[in-house]
């Protein structure tokens, strides 16, 4: 079985695919991890995010290991990563593994910005999870915060806010909600209630199938 899990910066959907891998015994992915390996290579190496060929290149040695580093976290990675990955020879230097990932037995939950469209389109479950800017960007905020990141709460809002224009608007694989996907929107659920709305989708399907 793979469940796609799609959707914005902060929206919820890292924890949420993690839960229900968890719940259902699945392999679970991190994909922004990959494009954040991916940023965080070109900043270790002081290489140039929008020149193509070192983006790639950065592209091709994203391994394991580097998925674990605290760093990938950061804020400034988020930004570079959502820079690099409108680079259409990265996504497709990512992409076989990302396949590969998700035909692993007994099954696997993806989440990204493109898996129910262009990674997994033949997903048995594709969700696409979202929540309004401000909700978005007070989790984000709480988040940094409990880090000891202090930024500005207007920063987080339009840091969101660009990322979000700039991971819909590209032109190589856009985040955008896959047309069979169920809408999971948490404005104003908590990770618990959204699990449970998730799973309820997720039993239906399975008890069908
Ligand atoms: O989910 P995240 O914030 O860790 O992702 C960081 C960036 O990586 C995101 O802004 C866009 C890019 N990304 C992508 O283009 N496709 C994916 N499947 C996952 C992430």
């Amino acid at each position: 079985m793979i469940i796609a899990v799609d959707g914005p910066v902060a929206a919820g959907k890292g924890t949420l695919a993690r839960r229900i891998a968890d719940r259902y015994g699945l392999n679970y992915l991190d994909t922004g991890a990959l494009y954040r390996a991916v940023a965080l290579n070109l900043l270790r190496t002081g290489h140039d995010p929008a020149n193509r060929q070192q983006a790639l290149q950065a592209a091709q040695s994203v391994d394991a290991i580097s998925l674990d580093d605290p760093e990938l976290r950061a804020e400034e990675t988020g930004n570079v990563a959502s820079a690099v990955a409108v680079n259409q020879q990265v996504r497709d230097s990512l992409l076989s593994y990302q396949r590969t990932f998700a035909k692993r037995l007994p099954g696997a939950v993806l989440d990204g910005r493109d898996i129910g469209t262009v990674v997994c389109p033949d997903a048995d479950i594709k969700i696409y999870v979202t929540a309004s800017d401000d909700v978005r960007a007070r989790r984000r905020h709480a988040e940094l915060e409990a880090k000891g990141d202090d930024l500005p709460f207007d920063d987080v809002l339009a840091d969101l806010r660009a990322r979000d224009a700039r991971d819909s608007g590209r032109g190589a694989a856009p985040l955008k909600k896959a047309d069979d996907a169920y809408l999971l929107d948490t404005t104003k659920l908590d990770i618990e209630a959204a699990l449970e709305a998730a799973c309820q989708y997720i039993d239906g399907f399975l008890e069908k199938n």
